[in-house]
């Protein structure tokens, strides 16, 4: 006995298979029912595998470089520095006579190389007047869209070591 599922006692591949051309760009609401499904299915499988992904690779370690002795640039001097690999320039401030900071030097509008301002006590980026606060590279003023990543410096007895680098 075949299948029928409306009172107009239509077969069901009547309504899943057209035979007639003018039906055949006609959706169903079962159709379309069946594509929301599969692809809203589709992107939850996908979402999961992005979260497992995540979840499962590890953050890369950074390494442990030192960068200059204590004392050796005085207040509101500079040291120039290479981290975490040779390509990466960094500027490191002493900003008071226990305070040390470091950021990434280049800008993060088209990569220009700041450098530190004493007079204005801020980072600079000669390119397109792009500013930067030196307490926490956040931008001042100019097109820059983000803060300049921050090297997270450690004392290890006479020296200061780099041995992160944040929001990079
Ligand atoms: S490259 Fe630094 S502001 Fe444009």
């Amino acid at each position: 006995m075949p299948f029928f599922r409306n009172p107009s006692k239509e077969p069901l591949w009547k309504d899943e298979f057209s035979v007639f051309t003018s039906d055949e760009r006609y959706v169903t609401r079962r159709q379309f029912t069946k594509f929301l499904t599969l692809a809203s299915l589709g992107m939850f499988v996908g979402n999961l595998w992005i979260l497992a992904k995540s979840r499962l690779t590890k953050t890369p370690a950074f390494p442990t470089a030192e960068v200059a002795e204590i004392d050796e640039i005085p207040v509101r001097g500079v040291k120039l520095f290479t981290y975490p690999t040779p390509q990466d320039h960094c500027i490191m401030i002493r900003t008071s006579e226990e305070e040390y900071v470091a950021y990434s030097q280049k800008c993060t509008h088209l990569s220009c190389a700041v450098y530190y301002s004493a007079k204005n006590d801020r980072l600079e980026c000669p390119c397109h007047q792009g500013f930067f606060s030196v307490k926490d590279g956040s931008v001042l003023q100019g097109p820059p869209p983000r803060p300049l990543p921050q090297i997270t410096l450690e004392r290890e007895g006479t020296k200061l070591v780099a041995i992160a680098v944040k929001g990079s």
